[in-house]
């Protein structure tokens, strides 16, 4: 990952104490990806190291991962799916149930119209903190016979385990929290 990724991310993000509970600081990539040069530096540091032919799909994880997703695809010039939370697809679904750092969720693919198996799949997310979400995104590709060929993320929260959670899949984190 390129120094200038990093100096931008660090430049722009937005620090907040205390939320969403006390103790807990939030770090805000708004600013970041509002900016032209900042997301652009964050988009190639996400696709960084894949190379086009490398990748079938691009994934990105409900809901701030879409941001990233649709604009790391074009640059790989891959198709790019949407991993949604429970609820949003119609059936039939392939899903798979996680523990978030403050509670519970579901993500999902539809199990019609859209053949995975043998393909290779980046899964791209805006941050990396339990590995909850990302390993669940993992679980369900795995369940679509889907090969995840690697994990792309803005930031990563040390100290919680995410990264020993996702150990066996390439992964990528353009900054720490
Ligand atoms: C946030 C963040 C990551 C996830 C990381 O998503 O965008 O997807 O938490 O946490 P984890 O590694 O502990 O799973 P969240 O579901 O809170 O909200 P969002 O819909 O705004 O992306
Ligand atoms: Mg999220």
């Amino acid at each position: 990952v390129s120094p200038g990724v990093v100096a931008a991310v660090e430049r722009l993000m937005r620090r907040v104490e205390d939320f969403p509970v006390a103790g807990v600081q939030f770090c805000d990539l708004t600013p970041v990806l509002a900016d032209p040069e900042g997301f652009d530096a964050v988009v190639a540091g996400l696709a960084a190291g894949h190379e086009i032919g490398s990748v079938d799909y691009v994934a990105g994880l409900d809901a701030r991962g879409f941001l990233l997703a649709g604009a790391v695809a074009l640059r790989l010039q891959t198709g790019v799916l949407a991993i949604r939370k429970a609820g949003k697809l119609p059936p039939p679904v392939h899903s798979r149930s996680y523990e978030l750092e403050y509670g519970a969720a579901t993500l999902e693919l539809p199990a019609d119209g859209l053949d995975l198996s043998g393909t290779r799949i980046l899964v791209v997310d805006d941050v990396l903190a339990t590995g909850g979400t990302l390993g669940a995104a993992v679980g369900l590709l795995d369940d679509c016979g889907a090969v995840v060929t690697g994990l792309s993320v803005v930031l990563e929260v040390p100290g919680l385990g995410g990264r020993d959670r996702l150990s066996g899949t390439p992964l990528t984190c353009l900054t720490v929290a």
